[in-house]
């Protein structure tokens, strides 16, 4: 077995980073590539670009030795066996998606390949994308003994992606030949044997499992659907449990204690039956879309992904009108918010339901004053602060004399807040909590009124209730 390939990844986002650091982290010798030679300069300076646990230090370990970041994607792939393509695959208007940088790319690989090589699709892309990325290998010249194409779908998650890309459930790759699937197999053998996670160095997991992962060999177009499906299940997950938080409301019960009845079925599982804002991000909001308009397409009627759409954009209008049902109006109303990344532990803002709900407040008429422990400098760009947006240094600044402090994001540091101190320095004890972060009679206790998402509302239990239609 070859311990040592030699790897070329096309595009320094969060998935070809990630991956990039982590084949290298595995034993191999990597290029990063990428056209923006700002970005290649920081990289190769250490600077990560993106918060990301871990990916600093590996970044420092691996540094010109076993990965360097260039602007030649000729060269790269000269000196390469596998190119793995991670460029961006962004929304287009019509809500599939654009795949113009995946066929740049594989027309200049197209242009240096002289011996054999693997060109691998980890960017997420449409069933039939890998016959595209041939067609326009051949196209520029290629013979077709010369390459093959094979999707390896990437599952990581932003905030714990160096763990996950590591310690993965699966590892699909999709591939119609065999040469291709030998190579592939000896670049995740140190996973797959398990010898990565005898080293005493060894980046620890977040799943509990201490099996080394399966490797699954599928056709090409089967580990493309695998992604599209796998992300669109869990948005519909998220989905599903955000409708049934909104019944639970209805009805006076407690979505956490259904979530977890629901999840205690091991054919359902607990994972993603968090109730919440909504999903967001770089990838569910614009994968539901894409595998609704592949299936479109195709003539298949998949209408439950417009569903699934239609509850996430409604979860939002929802959370709005709880914050209205708590403050009666919202013009001129001083709000803290918490939170703007689109989950914890990350500053990606892609997509955040907290930048949309902050909009619509803004809309609204409210003054807001926010706070994110790593996304403020993401934030202030995307939303300049003005007379009536503020950006705080802590959470405890944003809550300061406001009417009401909303949670949008689930930082670990939002929910341990010190209640009694927050409770003095607002304007009304006013928490509306859209990631559930807080028990809602501990809140109490500490004199809030306090609304979270599929929950009772709760209210000081020494003081007569603020009235809410809640
Ligand atoms: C997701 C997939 O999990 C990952 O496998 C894929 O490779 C990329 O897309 P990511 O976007 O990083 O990863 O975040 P994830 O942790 O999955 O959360 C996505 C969104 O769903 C966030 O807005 C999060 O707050 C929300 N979410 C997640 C919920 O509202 N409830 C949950 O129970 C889980």
């Amino acid at each position: 077995m070859d311990q040592n390939s030699k790897i070329a990844v096309v595009g320094s986002g969060y998935v070809g980073l990630v991956a990039a650091v982590c084949f290298a982290e595995m034993g191999h010798t990597v290029i990063c590539v990428d056209n923006d030679d700002r970005k290649v300069a920081a990289l190769q300076g250490g600077d990560t670009l993106i918060h990301e646990n871990h990916l600093p230090e590996l970044l420092e370990r691996y540094r010109n030795t076993k990965i360097r970041f260039m602007t030649d994607l000729g060269e790269a792939t000269r000196e390469c066996d596998a190119i793995f393509i991670a460029v961006g695959t962004p929304q287009s208007e019509a809500g599939d998606a654009d795949l113009s940088y995946v066929e740049a790319v594989a027309c200049e690989i197209a242009r240096s390949i002289t011996s054999y090589k693997v060109i691998v699709e980890k960017s997420t892309v449409p069933v039939y994308t890998n016959e595209w990325v041939r067609r326009a290998i051949e196209r520029n010249g290629v013979d077709r003994t010369l390459f093959d194409v094979v999707s390896n779908p990437e599952f990581l998650r932003e905030g714990t992606a160096v763990a996950d890309f590591l310690h993965p459930d699966r590892i699909v790759v999709g591939s119609d030949s065999e040469r291709a699937s030998a190579l592939l197999k000896d670049i995740y053998a140190p996973l797959t044997d398990g010898e990565y996670y005898k080293r005493p160095d060894a980046i620890e997991g977040h799943c509990s499992s201490t099996e080394p992962p399966l490797l699954l060999l599928t056709s090409t177009k089967s580990a493309e659907i695998i992604k599209h499906a796998s992300n669109a299940f869990l948005a519909l997950k998220i989905s599903f449990i955000n409708a049934v938080s909104n019944l639970c409301e209805a009805a006076d019960a407690n979505v956490e204690q259904v979530a977890l009845g629901m999840g205690l079925d091991s054919r359902i599982g607990p994972k993603f039956l968090r109730p919440g804002i909504g999903y967001g991000g770089s990838c569910f909001p614009k994968d539901v879309a894409a595998f609704r308009s592949v299936a479109e397409q195709m003539g298949i009627d998949f209408n439950l992904l417009s569903e699934v759409e239609k509850i996430n954009v409604q979860q939002k209008k929802r959370f709005l009108a709880k914050v209205r049902s708590a403050l009666w109006t919202l013009r001129t109303k001083r709000i803290g918010v918490l939170g703007l990344a689109f989950k914890g532990e990350t500053d990606d803002i892609r997509e955040s339901p907290a930048i949309d709900l902050v909009e619509m407040l803004l809309a609204e008429g409210c003054s807001v004053t926010a706070f994110d422990p790593a996304a403020m400098k993401r934030a202030q760009e995307a939303l300049p602060a003005s007379d009536r947006l503020r950006y705080a240094g802590s959470a405890y600044e944003a809550a300061e004399d406001a009417d009401a402090l909303l949670i949008l994001t689930d930082w670990p540091e939002f929910a341990s807040l010190d209640l009694e101190q927050l409770n003095k320095i607002m304007r009304y004890p006013i928490i509306i909590d859209g990631r559930n972060l807080y028990d809602p009679n501990v809140a109490a206790q500490h004199g809030f009124t306090y609304l979270s998402i599929g929950r009772p509302a709760s209210y000081p239990v020494k003081q007569a209730s603020v009235s809410s239609t809640v």
